[in-house]
């Protein structure tokens, strides 16, 4: 039986597919064969799962529609395990949520050994539970720790790690796959020991741990633990997997519907949901040279051996490109150089000892420090000595791509490449084009993004781009309310207590005291309207302060990774620029934030930087860390909107 939805890439559970899948079923009840081995035809999904389409135009279903939905899955579904046959999912490629599901209604379960083949019930990080029996039959399968682990964390395995939990019998090669299926189905027939696993899978959990409730508390402080997923649906599950290990599976069955009506619809699956559609449309963004050859790009010249140079030299290193570093500090270049020659691909890095080194580069990112002045400096110097067929990157964050193109000959090769920081795990990296940029360092910009595993999105060439146009205005308004004696930890937990991974101050100690300070200078010139003259900021660079790199900024730090500590000698700092004290709870502290990022958002929509809401939510969430279980900084203010309505 092959699974192979026409013109699509992967196979979803969409209603036409229930309709033909039952028919199937239909036909092989009414004339069963000796086996049935479910395939798939396509080459890198096996079934991906649910029609997230319909879940997300069916979020206001009733309990008793959800309830039913479920239902009428898992009655399709369990017609798998009442067959005369011996049924057999042979599994190459994705097989996650309801298409693993499906697979556990069979009696055996076999994969190919490609890495394309991974199983999961990734539910939860839609926040939602699996609701065709995935956390019935799962437990009932593998035992209920394991299963716990896998449901509640979303987690993809491998076919390795799924035949040592006894999820699949056996893995081979994807061409021998038939063959070892037509096997089982053989030697079960001989044994008839199918029929027995079919009863087993009827009752409740074997091997059932004596403590459920220590098992639970332990799971629970897990997830507490996991800032991956931020929303409800794992401690539902968990609840729910606890309360049913023990009950026969069509109890367990109809409490896993009841699980699903709880979170179906919320808040945070419609965030999460909204989430992945903006993730899903940002891998469309792919380069196009159309007839024209792409050009090759092998090596990648750094200037600025800086927080963010050195940070874009690792990256490119990972990504296989030969990387040459410069920077005017000489002790610090060598510094660096030392720390990334010992990392991945490390022999492919040298340095330089003047621009001239870069002649063989294909690419040369600048990533000096945040002055239009200097940057058009270092690029008049730059084009003097490197051919004009060189591509050109600013990581500028905030300077107008095509100010800085003043400087350049042939302006037409350089673009904005704006990684944000950390770089590590912020996945976005704004590719500006400028007034004169060329379509073909577009698309080189957008390539090298991809190569380095970022999601690059075009933007248009404003003050700020997307995403320091959202956050400078969160940080001049956490900088207000520090003069009004509102305590910097509690602005910087209520931020994160929404689901930001830092607070305003700890972001601008990341990102760095100095270059904030430039950032708000560039805004200043651009849209005064933006951002106010606050003397905090230059206090703190006079001193030193920079921020982690540093190792003191707002807080203070044992190294550039440690934990923030208070520090008390920046009161006497601070106490210099105290206005009228205000004294604010965390909910008026957090609408302070959010409103200018909102009125930001909007406003970049307005200025034509993006032309999609859904832009600004995808910069929101994978440049500034806004929640993703709100489903971006638009998406969530517009649900407010309609809720206050
Ligand atoms: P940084 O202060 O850590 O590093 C700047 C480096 O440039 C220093 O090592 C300095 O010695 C070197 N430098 C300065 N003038 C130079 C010149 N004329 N020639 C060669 N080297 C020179 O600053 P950071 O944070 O790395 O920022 C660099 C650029 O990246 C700035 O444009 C900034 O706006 C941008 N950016 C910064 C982010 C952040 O979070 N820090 C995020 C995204 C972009």
């Amino acid at each position: 039986m092959t699974f192979d939805m026409p013109g699509k890439s992967a196979n979803v559970l969409t209603d036409e597919v229930w309709v033909d899948l039952s028919r199937a079923l239909d036909r092989l009840e009414s004339k069963p064969p000796a086996g049935v081995i479910l395939v798939s035809a396509k080459p890198t999904i096996y079934v991906a799962g649910a029609d997230l389409v319909k879940i997300s135009n069916t979020l206001d279903w009733s309990d008793d529609e959800i309830i039913r939905f479920c239902e009428e899955g898992r009655a399709i579904m369990s017609r798998f395990s009442r067959l005369l046959s011996v049924s057999v999912a042979a599994v190459h490629g994705v097989c996650v949520g309801g298409g693993m599901e499906l697979t556990l209604w069979c009696d055996h379960r076999i994969a190919s050994d490609d890495r394309k083949t991974l199983f999961g019930l990734p539910e939860v990080k839609l926040g939602l539970v699996p609701g065709w029996a995935g956390t019935v039959r799962l437990p009932r399968l593998i035992g209920l720790q394991e299963a716990i682990d896998l449901v509640t964390t979303g987690n993809l395995i491998d076919a390795k790690r799924a035949k040592e939990l006894g999820i699949v019998t056996c893995v081979g090669p994807q061409s021998e796959m038939i063959d070892r299926a037509v096997q089982i189905i053989n030697d079960e027939l001989a044994s008839r020991a199918f029929l027995k696993k079919r009863q087993a899978m009827l009752g409740a959990v074997t091997d059932m741990p004596h403590d459920l409730d220590a098992l639970r508390q332990r799971f629970q402080q897990q997830i507490d633990s996991n800032r991956e997923i931020d929303s409800s649906a794992p401690s539902i599950v968990l609840q729910h997997m606890i309360d049913t290990a023990g009950v026969d599976q069509q109890a367990a069955c109809h409490n896993e519907s009841l699980a699903m009506a709880k979170v179906y619809g919320s808040i945070e699956n419609q965030g999460l949901l909204h989430y992945f559609f903006l993730d899903e449309r940002s891998k469309k963004v792919r380069s196009d040279y159309g007839e024209v050859q792409p050009p090759r790009i092998e090596r990648i010249g750094i200037i600025g051996a800086g927080l963010m140079g050195c940070q874009i030299a690792k990256l490119a290193l990972t990504a296989g490109y030969q990387v040459t570093l410069f920077d005017a500090d000489q002790n610090k270049l060598h510094r660096e150089f030392a720390a990334l020659a010992t990392g991945k691909n490390g022999q492919n890095i040298r340095v330089a000892d003047s621009f001239k080194t870069f002649a063989d580069a294909d690419l040369v990112i600048e990533a000096i420090v945040e002055k239009l002045t200097i940057k058009r400096q270092l690029f008049e110097q730059l084009c003097q000595v490197v051919g004009p067929e060189i591509f050109l990157a600013t990581n500028t964050s905030t300077i107008p791509v095509s100010d800085i193109a003043t400087a350049v000959p042939n302006p037409a090769r350089l673009v904005g490449l704006h990684f944000c920081c950390p770089v590590e795990p912020l996945r976005l990296v704004e590719v500006i084009r400028g007034q004169q940029s060329s379509q073909t360092i577009v698309n080189v910009a957008i390539d090298v993004v991809r190569a380095m595993r970022k999601t690059p999105i075009v933007v248009g060439d404003h003050p700020g781009f997307v995403v320091n146009r959202l956050l400078c205005p969160v940080f001049n308004q956490a900088l207000e309310m520090l003069t009004h004696g509102i305590p910097l930890s509690q602005m910087d937990a209520s931020f994160r207590e929404f689901g930001f991974a830092a607070g305003p101050l700890e972001m601008i100690d990341f990102i760095g005291v100095d270059t904030i300070m430039y950032a708000g200078e560039t805004f200043l010139r651009t849209l005064p309207e933006l951002v106010s003259l606050n003397p905090i900021l230059p206090a703190l660079v006079k001193r030193g302060r920079l921020g982690r790199k540093s190792n003191l900024g707002f807080y203070r730090y044992e190294s550039f990774d440690s934990v923030a500590r208070i520090d008390r000698e920046l009161d006497p700092i601070l106490d210099r620029y105290q206005k009228e004290p205000l004294s604010l709870d965390n909910d008026q502290i957090l609408d302070r934030l959010l409103e200018p990022m909102i009125a930001a958002g909007r406003a970049v929509l307005a200025d034509g930087v993006v032309d999609d809401s859904r832009d600004v939510d995808l910069c929101s969430v994978l440049g500034t860390t806004f929640p993703a279980v709100r489903g971006g900084l638009l998406h969530w203010a517009d649900e407010l909107r309609r809720a206050g309505s």
